[in-house]
């Protein structure tokens, strides 16, 4: 198979910790013919998509690590065809680039997207989340989005809670993230200034319960075809209330609760649906905080607690979607053949 993976610039890969590098490792070692590139390098030649991607040259022994691969790894930067490949693996970081999914869009039935276009279009920020079950489910913790100063201000003054939560929209590993106090009333005002207006165009704003039991570390569960194939807890540093890894939290070990697990099968069937087939959830104490589809991490630390090697349940998943694609495929034609031969009979 032919697998592109349209990611961050290969130098800025943490070997031991990448979830994008156990991908591309794995479909290395399966001998499929892999490439990478950034999404800028997509580009129309005479109306057909092209990339200049950098494909992993042939190499003598392949470490069985990640981490020991890709120093080992060369490429050959070529110019070809996108809809030559099997597998698109979209691992950029969030906020998504929307022009990459234009370029996307008129490939999409040529190439198996992970995930899907369609689908990072509908979830590309916490609205995703937010919406997901219109009130009627308490899986998901009392959520405000606005850009109406007064309005929040008047939310946090009528919560009964002494504390919320507010975020921006799109933001991503923890970033914006912050505790209101209701007490620091008058830094809200300020703050809420900062984030609707502090750019140059007004943002929108989340206020979210605060979710009791934060402290003790959030759930992070990859989601593979609407099912849960891993997953670890991540807990936040001292003095801090943001438990991802990127700002200081530390992966411990985690067996889904049943409460976890309904949210699994609630969830599931949603994204399979949205073409959401591997993505990350965000779970604290029983209720969703995010559903991440734009590049979700923690295969790497998952392996490590728990021994695995979840970028083998990817692969298997890929390779059997692309070779049913394909037997579908070669059955129409067979097909095909079979009415036409028979026309020319005489
Ligand atoms: N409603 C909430 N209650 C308590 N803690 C929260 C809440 N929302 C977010 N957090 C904390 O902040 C972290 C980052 O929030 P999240 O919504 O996942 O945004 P990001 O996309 O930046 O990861 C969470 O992992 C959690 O530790
Ligand atoms: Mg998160």
């Amino acid at each position: 198979m032919n697998i592109c993976f349209i990611m961050y610039p290969w130098e800025r890969i943490s070997p031991a910790t990448d979830t994008t590098l156990t991908l591309i490792h794995e479909s290395y070692q399966r001998g499929h013919n892999v490439g990478v590139m950034v999404p800028s390098n997509l580009t129309i030649r005479e109306n057909e998509v092209f990339g200049f991607v950098k494909m992993l040259k042939g190499m003598e022994k392949v470490p069985t690590e990640p981490a020991k691969f890709y120093p080992k790894v060369e490429f050959e930067e070529k110019m070809l065809p996108i809809s030559g490949f099997d597998v698109l693996f979209l691992r950029a970081n969030p906020p998504v680039d929307s022009i990459m999914l234009n370029f996307l869009d008129s490939v999409k039935d040529d190439v198996f997207i992970l995930n899907d276009v369609e689908g990072i279009r509908r979830a590309n920020n916490k609205l995703y989340t937010a919406g997901m079950f219109g009130g009627t489910e308490s899986i998901i913790p009392k959520t405000y989005v606005s850009k109406n100063r007064d309005y929040l201000i008047r939310l946090i003054k009528e919560s009964k809670s002494d504390k919320m939560i507010l975020k921006p929209l799109d933001g991503y590993g923890g970033s914006g993230v912050i505790v209101l106090e209701k007490q620091a009333q008058k830094n809200i005002s300020s703050l809420l200034d900062f984030y609707i207006s502090g750019q140059k165009d007004q943002q929108y704003v989340i206020l979210q319960e605060y979710v009791e039991g934060a402290d003790q570390g959030d759930v992070r569960i990859l989601m593979l075809n609407g099912k849960p194939i891993g997953a670890m807890k991540r807990v936040p540093a001292e003095n801090e209330a943001r438990a991802n890894v990127s700002v200081g939290g530390t992966a411990v070990k985690h067996q889904l609760t049943k409460t976890e697990q309904r949210i699994c099968e609630l969830v599931g069937p949603k994204l399979v649906d949205d073409g959401l087939y591997f993505v990350g959830l965000d779970v604290i104490n029983g209720k969703l905080i995010e559903v991440n589809v734009l590049s979700p991490g923690g295969i790497s630390r998952i392996n490590k607690l728990n021994r695995t090697k979840l970028q083998k349940n990817v692969l298997d998943f890929i390779e059997y979607v692309v070779s049913s694609r394909e037997a579908a495929l070669n059955r129409k034609l067979a097909h095909r053949k079979a009415v036409e031969d028979a026309k020319h009979k005489p």
